[in-house]
């Protein structure tokens, strides 16, 4: 009898203990409550809606995902009458807006009997249904058939809406090509998280991606490069002899299927067209493009700017368009009349960034123009050039934007600025009444490496996880109406495919997703880290790669005065202990355990790292070269 007592004791508790354990939810929405019992979804659960065509086709979105892991054919019904109560699905529509939710919140109710979702436009039931998916068992992302009578829900209450209208994911499909049916995985997942935009930067040095009807040189030309593999920006360059067989680009009816694709997931698509500088591409295709006749190639990979620290830079390569050429304006002109009629969206980014001015200063085009035009240095040759483009923007009924050194010079009058440097740029727009995206390299640029250098592709620069998480994307006292929002961005110099497109992205976008939706008070590392980890679950059923970074040692080198290494290590995440060697063999948890700062032996030539959480491997084992370490610490 006693036993038996005991027994329901503990069945009693570890059922509370269940129930009282919140999901995972990224982005973590505004409010969250636990309820009694279990909603249990099986092959008789029925789907209804009340509200528009739209409602129904998220409501049948749900349905289709559902389908693959769960077999189930639910059926989904049209005018939701409510005299179905039990085991169904419930969408609706709020007949009179309630404020609370805006344009993309929802309710989301999990009880036994029913789940109601409810949103004020269907933008908020499509952001309740990626909620509820998150709360299913992580198998539901997976294309394999589980075989069970029911899938179970825990009761629960949820209310969201975004911090942020502008939630945005910047995709550089021109230094690596990635094909329609990648671009549409990649709105696929990215919905997963909340994020409506997507940034698409369609043109650059490596290559033109956009059909342009009436220059059809800039994608039989422009779009086709010699394929290279290693180290993207110090390959050999290439020779005339070599083929251009890598790249590719999307015809206009392609273009017209993703933003289809993506509008009917509620993402819009800003199209980048980066000009005046990175624009190899354009020039190799119509070499009239530059101030003066150069023989310009669509880049491959190899070294065409030299960086100088600082900011400063020239360019090897002559690859800006000429400011003082009308040829220039009237090719820009096509160009943003085929792009403007293309892309619903009512903004266009015309780049900006990166222009160097070290053919424009040899120019005697240019001298004429800055005579002409009175502008008395290269800053004030760009802004004409970019106050001529946000004309013929602005007449094709856009508004225009571009990165932030759109400021030098002088900015075009109504042009909005995404801040790249840092927040300083968007911060000082903000100031001079323009409206800004914050898309600062310091937290939202997933580009760079984020564990060490010694076990990522190499990049020039580094961020972490825990950094992306510190993003926010309101400076103190800034007008909230003119920060839209921000965004993460994703150049591909380095990435050569769509797994490692993936391990860039997750989870640093999980970090931006929650930075852009989740109120800034319910930000909380800690739990952030926790949902990460079964968020990398989920991902492992749904087969995207994601990066283990999160769980390496952070490996801080310095020099001592009299030049002795010393070696400080560290972990972003909570309760790992870090096992190392420096006798070249492969430590474990049975190797010394870190807890102070290290003195190589005089003789190491090698440290060797692995993080464990108790008795697991978490960590990725860390090979290190002592020298690779004296140089680091020399460095700073
Ligand atoms: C940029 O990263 N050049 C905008």
């Amino acid at each position: 009898m006693k036993k038996i007592t005991i027994a329901f004791v503990l069945l009693a508790c570890s059922m509370i203990g269940a129930a009282q354990t919140l999901p995972a939810i990224i982005p973590q929405p505004v409010s969250l409550g636990l309820r009694t019992g279990n909603f249990e979804l099986n092959a008789q659960t029925r789907i209804e809606v009340s509200g528009s065509p739209e409602a129904l086709r998220v409501a049948e979105m749900l349905a289709t995902q559902l389908r693959p892991a769960t077999g189930y054919a639910l059926p989904v019904g049209n005018g939701f009458t409510k005299t179905v109560k039990s085991n169904l699905i419930a969408f609706e529509l709020n007949k009179s807006a309630d404020i609370t939710l805006g344009n993309e919140g929802y309710s989301l109710d999990i009880q036994p009997s029913s789940i109601s979702i409810k949103a004020n436009k269907p933008a908020g039931l499509f952001y309740a249904v990626q909620t509820l998916l998150q709360i299913f068992p992580k198998e539901i992302g997976g294309k394999t058939l589980i075989k069970k009578t029911y899938w179970s829900l825990p009761g629960l209450s949820v209310t969201d809406q975004p911090r942020f209208a502008w939630r945005g994911l910047m995709f550089d499909v021109s230094r690596h090509f990635f094909t329609k049916q990648e671009v549409k995985d990649f709105i696929d997942n990215m919905v997963k998280y909340k994020y409506n935009l997507l940034h698409w930067h369609l043109t650059d040095d490596q290559g033109w991606r956009i059909e342009i009807k009436s220059l059809p040189k800039l994608t039989s030309v422009g779009a086709w490069r010699v394929d290279k593999t290693g180290n993207f920006g110090s390959f050999s360059a290439p020779t005339e002899d070599e083929p251009k067989t890598y790249g590719g680009f999307y015809t206009q009816e392609d273009i017209k299927e993703v933003i289809k694709y993506a509008a009917d997931r509620f993402v819009d698509i800003l199209p980048e067209v980066d000009v005046p500088g990175h624009s190899s591409a354009a020039i190799a295709s119509y070499p009239e493009l530059t101030c003066d006749p150069a023989n310009v190639r669509v880049s491959s990979g190899e070294k065409f700017m030299q960086w100088h620290g600082g900011g400063k830079f020239d360019a090897l390569v002559e690859n800006m368009l000429c400011p003082a050429k009308e040829t220039t304006y009237e090719f820009l002109d096509k160009v943003f009349t085929e792009v403007a009629a293309l892309f619903p969206f009512p903004y266009i980014h015309m780049g900006g960034d990166e222009c160097a001015k070290n053919f424009w200063e040899k120019s005697s085009a240019v001298k004429e123009l800055m005579e002409r035009e009175k502008l008395k240095d290269m800053h004030e040759v760009q802004s004409y050039f970019v106050k001529r483009v946000e004309k013929i923007i602005l007449a094709k009924g856009k508004k225009m934007i571009g990165w932030d050194e759109i400021l030098e010079g002088g900015l075009a009058p109504s042009a909005a600025v995404m801040s790249w440097r840092g927040m300083k740029g968007g911060t000082e727009a903000v100031k001079m009444g323009h409206e800004v995206i914050m898309s600062p390299n310091t937290n939202a640029y997933l580009d760079f490496m984020q564990g060490d250098a010694s076990m990522e592709p190499p990049v020039y620069n580094s961020l972490r996880l825990k950094t992306s998480y510190e993003f926010d994307p309101m400076p103190e006292g800034a007008d909230p109406k003119l920060v839209k929002g921000g965004q993460a961005n994703l150049w591909t110099e380095q990435i050569y495919n769509t797994r490692h497109m993936q391990y860039m992205l997750w989870p640093r976008a999980f970090a931006v997703a929650e930075s852009l939706w989740s109120p800034k008070e319910k930000k909380n590392w800690k739990s952030f880290v926790e949902r990460t980890e079964q968020h990398f679950a989920r991902f492992d059923e749904a087969e995207i790669k994601y990066s283990p970074a999160m769980y390496d040692a952070i490996v801080k080198p310095t020099l001592t005065e009299a030049g002795q290494l010393k070696i400080d290590l560290s972990t972003e995440v909570d309760g790992l202990n870090i096992y190392y060697s420096f006798d070249n063999s492969f430590p474990d948890r049975y190797y010394p355990k870190y807890t102070q700062t290290l003195t190589p032996p005089k003789d190491a030539s090698t440290m060797k790292l692995i993080t464990y959480r108790g008795k697991n491997v978490v960590g990725r084992m860390m090979v290190i070269p002592i020298a690779d370490l004296q140089k680091r610490a020399a460095k700073k």
